[in-house]
């Protein structure tokens, strides 16, 4: 596997979950790091602690929700120096029938999860194509991926664009032999506050048994990055959910889906930052 020592990681989502784990974990690798997200109090939480383990780290708080930030937070990143790994973890999800939340929080959902992610990507690949340094592009999906999702719809359809974009990506890499390597993991459920904030929460005995920590999902995350792999799923029940899919008709999949999500825990969902209101 590669050494990463000394290189610099610009993680989006870093204030709490898998981009604050992974923050912690390049860190102890002795990769230096850009870290963002919109709170600015929980990055700097993260940063001082990963500052303790010898590295620089800079803060960029921005919304990724918002058309222009991807830019704001490229450039910011560039200030210091070069980025070598990008990893775009940000993202979020709401557990609610797609006719009950307003088009306000689809709007930033589809800004974060799919545009502020390509708005990256395109500007890693513009800049390291032809390099020969080695270099690092991570996207974050979700098993959700791998099939529709009642309750989750847009959010679902969101990561399938992801894991399709990065997988293709990947593959154009590998054909012109690029140093630069695209690199996409599918989570499954994992203890963060991406629940709490998606209004879930009711999940079936599968699902809270399968569930796994931020800190696992991290570490298998920069393992398949180092090794340049194409699609890594954490977790061998997700894996064999994501493996079986295939076989099963998709509507029976859907509603397989339907009954290991459960039903929407809160009457209300948390309000979004910014300008995005808050759903029904
Ligand atoms: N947890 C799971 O079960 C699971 C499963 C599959 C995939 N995933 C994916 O894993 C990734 C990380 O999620 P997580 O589970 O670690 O949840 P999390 O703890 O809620 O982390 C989400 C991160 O995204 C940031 N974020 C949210 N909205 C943003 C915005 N508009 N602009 C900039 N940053 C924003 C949050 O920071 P601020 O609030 O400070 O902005 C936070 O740092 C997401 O892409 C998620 O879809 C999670």
């Amino acid at each position: 596997m590669s050494d990463l020592r000394g290189k610099r990681a610009l993680i989006t989502g870093a204030s709490s979950g898998i981009g604050a784990a992974l923050a912690h974990q390049l860190a102890d690798l002795g990769v230096h790091l850009v870290v963002t997200a919109r709170r600015k109090d929980a990055l700097d939480r993260v940063a001082e602690a990963c500052r303790a383990k010898g590295v620089t780290v800079d803060v960029v708080v921005a919304d990724l929700g918002k058309p222009e930030s991807a830019t704001e937070v490229w450039n910011a990143a560039h200030v210091v120096g070069p980025i070598d790994i990008l990893i775009n973890n940000a993202g979020f999800g709401y557990f609610r029938k797609f006719a009950g939340v307003d088009w306000a929080r689809d709007a930033e959902l589809l800004q974060l999860n799919l545009t502020s992610l390509l708005e990256l990507s395109r500007r890693m690949v513009d800049t390291h194509v032809g390099t020969v340094e080695r270099t690092y592009l991570v996207n974050i999906a979700s098993i959700g991926a791998y099939q529709s999702v009642p309750n989750m719809a847009v959010y679902a359809a969101s990561k399938a664009f992801v894991r399709n974009f990065t997988e293709a990506l990947h593959d154009e890499l590998r054909d012109v032999g690029s140093a630069l390597s695209a690199t996409c993991i599918c989570p499954g459920g994992t203890t963060t506050e991406f629940h709490e904030q998606a209004g879930a929460g009711n999940y079936s005995w599968i699902a809270n048994n399968s569930m796994k920590s931020a800190e696992a999902v991290a570490a298998t995350t920069i393992k398949a990055m180092r090794k340049g792999r194409r699609n890594v799923i954490p977790g061998i029940i997700n894996n064999l959910s994501c493996w079986g899919v295939r076989f099963v008709p998709r509507r029976l999949s859907s509603w397989l889906a339907r009954r290991v999500l459960g039903k929407p825990r809160q009457a209300a969902l948390p309000a979004r930052s910014g300008n995005v209101s808050t759903g029904a």
